[in-house]
């Protein structure tokens, strides 16, 4: 049987005008980030994630950690199934939804890895909890049970119960570098405002598209 979902959502809480938009995207994304940081309730950094490789696509939640001028900073296992697709295609797609704002980010580009201090440097303020869960985790390979899951957990603890954990070398950053940003604020009727930022030789070029 088919089931239907259709309440009507009116989007009335904002706009976007071509004059307001800043130079450069991702001064744009940090001023909107910044927002939704402070109004949305729930993970406003969780970013849905693309990859692909042989014509295969998948997509999964990420944190985004950090962002600068160049890009989206977020960390994962580098022998996940995400990471195999990264390496063998080191592009990626973004998609943040900001409910409370009406509005949507999606960012386009280059994947690169992070270096190692700057992964250092986010491993060490991470919690002892989520330290050992990272090297308990052999994160997108099949596991028997949970119980196998809760027993390398209790060898990470007992290992490393009187020292510092160490970041594991099969975990670390991403930055997803931009080569297109499009900011959507809903508006009413569908007739959203979409701002589509384009990288062209070494240019941004921003253009309204049609919602
Ligand atoms: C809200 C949310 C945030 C998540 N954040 C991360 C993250 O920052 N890094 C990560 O590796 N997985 C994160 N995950 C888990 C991923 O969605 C995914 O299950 C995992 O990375 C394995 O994906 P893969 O098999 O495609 O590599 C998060 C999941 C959710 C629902």
């Amino acid at each position: 049987m088919k089931e239907h979902y259709h309440p009507r959502r009116e989007y009335n809480a904002k706009e976007l005008n071509f004059n307001e938009l800043l130079p450069y995207p991702m001064e744009q994304f940090a001023k909107w980030f910044k927002i939704a940081t402070e109004i949305e309730t729930h993970e406003p950094n969780a970013m849905a994630l693309a990859t692909t490789s042989n014509g295969e696509v998948s997509v999964r939640y990420v944190l985004l950690k950090a962002h600068d001028s160049d890009g989206l900073i977020f960390f994962s296992n580098y022998e996940s199934r995400k990471s195999a697709q990264i390496r063998a295609n080191p592009k990626g797609a973004a998609v943040f939804y900001w409910p409370i704002l009406q509005q949507q980010v999606r960012v386009e580009g280059d994947i690169i890895i992070l270096n190692q201090e700057e992964s250092d440097e986010y491993f060490n303020i991470r919690p002892q909890g989520s330290k050992i869960g990272t090297w308990a985790s052999p994160q997108s390979k099949p596991i028997p049970s949970r119980e196998y899951l809760e027993n390398l957990r209790k060898e990470y603890e007992k290992k490393y119960s009187n020292f510092r954990v160490p970041r594991p070398e099969f975990w670390g950053g991403y930055k997803l570098i931009p080569s297109l940003i499009e900011f959507w604020q809903g508006r009413p009727d569908r007739l959203h405002d979409r701002f589509e930022y384009r990288l062209k030789d070494g240019l941004w070029k921003k253009e309204r598209l049609a919602p």
